[in-house]
């Protein structure tokens, strides 16, 4: 199975992704995070992506599309993926498009999550993981069970991204409504398109995917 979520920043998609992963062993494809490694690695992706993602603005299409090409490639891919992040512009909808077709692979749900935009800006700036093995929390909504113990391996040391702060989140909010919102008529029109309500909690929301893929 071949998923895409869809949603602003803070909508939940990565969180809802690792859980997909670990529950269904598809495979997450977050390019936010290939972008983050890129930066951290130093890479000239890294070197050239770093400032645009502090200002909230999208990397180049030829970019990302050429990022994901070369992941989808890889044999583990074949056995489903869900895309996180990805595609973010018509264009890179409609490279999806021809890389799915080329590969015979097929799309089965694209799944929108609908949230409030200033509950995003709270979700965003209170958002943290795991320095080590990159579970996700958040101040308000997700704290580990042991105050300052990562539930999932134990360590002590967490991180914060650089563009998790109010203004950049805000920025952000614009290049989706402008660049991303207007691939979801396409979506539809293709009859694949799911809204659901990423307003519920956590764990609804979950439930609320596992219906639609069901
Ligand atoms: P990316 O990393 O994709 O960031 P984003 O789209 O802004 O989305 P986030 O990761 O901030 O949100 P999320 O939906 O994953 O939410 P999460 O589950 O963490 O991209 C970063 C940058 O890279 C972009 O700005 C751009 O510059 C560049 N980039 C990436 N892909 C690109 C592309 N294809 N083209 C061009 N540029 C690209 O949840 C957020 C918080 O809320 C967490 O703390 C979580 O615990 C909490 N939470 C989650 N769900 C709920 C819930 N239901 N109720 C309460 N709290 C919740
Ligand atoms: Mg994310
Ligand atoms: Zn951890």
């Amino acid at each position: 199975m071949n998923l895409i979520l869809l949603g602003p920043p803070g909508a939940g998609k990565g969180t809802q992704a690792r859980r997909l992963q670990d529950k269904h062993g598809l495979i997450q494809l977050s390019t936010g995070d290939m972008l983050r490694a890129a930066v951290a690695e130093g890479s000239e992706v890294g070197k050239k992506a770093k400032a645009i993602m502090e200002a909230g603005q999208l990397v180049s299409d030829d970019v990302m599309i050429a990022m994901i090409a070369e992941r989808i490639d890889r044999p583990d891919c074949k056995n489903g993926f869900i895309l996180d992040g990805f595609p973010r512009t018509t264009a890179q909808a409609e490279a999806l498009d021809d890389m799915l077709a080329s590969k015979g692979f097929k799309l089965d749900h694209v799944i929108e999550m609908k949230v409030d935009e200033e509950a995003l800006v709270e979700r965003v700036t209170g958002r943290y993981s795991c320095a080590k093995c990159g579970a996700g929390y958040h101040d308000k909504f997700l704290q580990p069970k042991v105050a300052g113990v990562c539930d999932s391996c134990g360590s002590t040391n967490f991180t914060r991204r650089d563009d998790d702060n109010e203004a950049t989140v805000r920025a952000r909010l614009v290049a989706y409504n402008k660049q991303t919102a207007p691939i979801l008529p396409y979506y539809q029109q293709h009859n694949v398109l799911k809204t659901i309500d990423g307003m519920a909690d956590i764990d609804a929301v979950t439930q609320e995917i596992e219906t639609i893929i069901q």
